[in-house]
């Protein structure tokens, strides 16, 4: 895919997303079915999902890929890093990153974004690529807006049923 191809492969998935979760309130349901439009819409990645704060630790929700490590502390690895930041954090060599927590050994780069409402953090999107430098600039700016489609749908039904492991504390202090 040549760079000024991305821009256009995320307008078109953000419209897919928008399709997808229309008039539908699960929190859950969403997110697995944007975890599932990413790892088949983006080429090279081999995992793609989410997962939710709940107090100091995320924990593993809707993803696409290997089964993969269940809790991560907030502050430890690239998920928990961008989590504790409350931004985006990118990854190009997983290798150079102190911390990095392995769940498949093939991946080489990583990008994850944060779910913030409010100045809170309420869980992260994570991708992951088994190629070197797979995600640049505009892959920041493409999930950053699914993410925020997703969050932006869900504040019209702050109540919608959320997993069970979701924080449902810093939900209520949006
Ligand atoms: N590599 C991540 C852990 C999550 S898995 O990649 C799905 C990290 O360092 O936070």
């Amino acid at each position: 895919m040549t760079a000024s191809e991305k821009p256009e492969l995320y307008r078109d998935l953000a419209q897919q997303l928008a399709a997808l979760i229309a008039g539908e309130p699960d929190f859950v349901a969403n997110a697995a079915n944007t975890a599932a439009l990413i790892y088949q819409g983006l080429p090279n990645l081999n995992w793609a999902g989410f997962y939710f704060r709940n107090g100091e630790e995320l924990v593993l929700g809707p993803f696409q890929g290997k089964p993969a490590c269940v809790r991560i502390p907030v502050g430890k690895g690239v998920c928990g890093t961008a989590a504790a930041r409350g931004t985006t954090v990118l990854v190009p060599d997983v290798h150079d990153f102190p911390g990095h927590i392995a769940c498949d050994p093939d991946s080489r780069s990583e990008l994850v974004v944060p779910l913030i409402e409010e100045g809170i953090v309420l869980g992260v999107l994570d991708l992951d690529s088994p190629l070197p430098a797979r995600f640049d600039e505009i892959d920041r700016y493409g999930c950053e807006q699914l993410v925020a489609l997703l969050l932006v749908h869900h504040r019209k039904y702050p109540r919608g049923k959320m997993s069970s492991n979701f924080d449902d504390r810093a939900w209520d202090r949006r």
